[in-house]
């Protein structure tokens, strides 16, 4: 079978939600110490008057990061934010049970909040649904975000911040489903809490998004919950029918495998979690009689990524050193998130900073490692509307994981997605997972041939290149080329091609 690709701009599918290039930080091994404050470091030039790490500052920029989500994750369980308020010097430093360390809590709400100040980007905040109550969820919203003269929004204002922070997106907790949970849930009885809560939340606040606990997008919890919280509220939300208590539903996913071909194609799992989800979504609204007023509840995919807490290193197997294979598994991620925009209304890969992360600190400044290129270009660059593209490419002999998705030999060498933006620039990535072939195609729907394009490369000579302080084995190439008519697609690579429509 020969490989063909073509590309229609003009064929809008959806708009993409810039909120797909959403970051996270965790209260987790050297994401916020070590990794986003850092006051001790003897390379006084990183930092700056906060403490803040001024590289990381930059590169976060650089990612044009739209929202970042905070303080955890599995930390959230037992977090009381009212201790990482007001002086440093009198919050408690406390046992944290979700990785099992000490919590000093120098980096609290303010704190994260000036942080997303500076980084030029909004907060996402998870409450405590574990040891935490419903007064305390409520008493951080009015915190973070009340006007009138009340107990702790003055409280803020005592602490410095007269103006309100308006932060919209707050989690309803943070896999309550799981083992490792404090206050692990049934799905009965978390359902019954979210939607307890999430009045509450909405009666205080009615500007608010809030985003319920979902799995996987697939299983009986995400079933439950959502049959359960996506109903008519009209009570709680000032007689409105054209609202709902519930905005989103978040779900999780960590791919990997020890095959590189594999590992590069597991994000494609995602892909059918998001279809499944979104059709859950829908059946609920049916089966509740929600209004097609209602805006649809969007999926928030708030943790993705790359991860194997066998190979990775550090506390907690959080520091992974990502191979050129996990770079290509990244780009399926996104490409994954462009093809489904019209589902997704919020991504985060976890996490930002250190842990599991694109982005690396040592002492002495940043590795970038082989993720961060994909995430760059894309988060760069893919913004607008997903548009239609029809490719056809051989396949891959084996099975991809999990093994549900795909018979052998149906899984295609080449994942593609398409956008064009709002000033009229036309982006393709290409990514090629055939270890041994490159593919030369014809670009069908270019229009025009003297075109200048621009192309990006992501690639190396092995699957196990990787960046570390010391070498850079994986980078970004540029190239610009007029009369572009077909393209050579190397192996193991991502490409990007952008180019402006007439
Ligand atoms: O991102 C690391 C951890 O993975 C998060 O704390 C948790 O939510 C997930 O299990």
């Amino acid at each position: 079978q020969p490989a063909e690709l073509s590309i229609y701009p003009k064929r809008k599918l959806s708009k993409i939600n810039n909120n797909i290039y959403g970051g996270f930080t965790e209260h987790m091994g050297r994401c916020i110490y070590g990794g986003i404050y850092d006051p001790d470091n003897s390379n006084k030039d990183l930092i700056d008057e906060h403490g803040f790490r001024k590289d990381v500052i930059k590169e976060m920029k650089e990612l044009n990061v739209p929202v970042v989500r905070y303080p955890g994750g599995n930390f959230c369980a037992t977090y009381h934010w009212l201790d990482g308020v007001g002086p440093r010097e009198k919050r408690p430093r406390r046992p944290e049970l979700a990785w099992l360390g000490v919590e000093s809590n120098q980096i609290g709400t303010d704190e994260f909040m000036k942080w997303c100040e500076l980084v030029g980007t909004e907060p996402y905040l998870c409450l405590n649904m574990g040891t935490g109550t419903l007064d305390e969820a409520l008493a951080w919203v009015e915190y973070c975000n009340s006007t009138l003269d009340t107990y702790y929004a003055n409280m803020r204002r005592r602490n410095g911040r007269e103006k309100p922070y308006g932060v919209k997106y707050w989690a309803l907790g943070n896999e309550v489903y799981g083992p490792w949970q404090v206050e692990q849930n049934t799905k009965e009885d978390y359902a019954k809490k979210a939607y307890q809560w999430a009045k509450a939340l909405k009666l205080l606040d009615p500007s608010l998004t809030l985003i319920l606990c979902g799995e996987i997008g697939t299983s009986h919890w995400d079933h439950h919950v959502l049959k359960e919280c996506l109903k008519v509220e009209t009570h709680a939300l000032g007689g409105s029918d054209t609202a709902a208590l519930m905005d989103m539903h978040s779900i999780h996913q960590y791919t990997t495998s020890n095959d590189p071909i594999k590992n590069a194609f597991a994000p494609r799992s995602a892909e059918r979690a998001i279809e499944v989800t979104a059709s859950l979504i829908d059946l609920a609204r049916i089966q509740n009689g929600v209004s097609p007023k209602v805006p649809r509840q969007m999926i928030c995919f708030d943790e993705w990524n790359v991860w194997d807490p066998q190979r990775a290193v550090g506390e907690k197997g959080a520091e992974e050193r990502y191979t050129l294979s996990d770079a290509l598994a990244v780009a399926i991620w996104l490409n994954v998130f462009v093809r489904q925009s019209r589902y997704v209304g919020m991504a985060n890969i976890a996490q930002s900073v250190n842990v599991i992360s694109p982005l690396m600190t040592t002492k002495e400044g940043l590795v970038k490692q082989t993720t961060w290129w994909p995430l760059l270009l894309f988060s760069k660059y893919m913004r607008g509307w997903t548009i239609a593209t029809h490719t056809s490419s051989p396949c891959y002999e084996g099975t991809t994981e999990p093994k549900w998705l795909q018979n052998a030999g149906e899984t295609p060498w080449l994942d593609v997605s398409a956008t064009v933006d709002d000033d009229g620039s036309v982006n393709l990535v290409v990514v090629n997972v055939n270890p041994d072939e490159s593919f030369q195609l014809k670009l069908d729907g270019m229009e025009g041939d003297d075109r200048s394009v621009d192309a990006y490369t992501v690639t190396a000579n092995s699957w196990n290149a990787v960046n570390t302080a010391d070498k850079e084995e994986v980078s970004l190439e540029h190239q610009s080329h007029s009369k572009l008519k077909e393209y050579t697609f190397p192996k193991m690579s991502i490409t990007m091609l952008r180019w402006r429509t007439g």
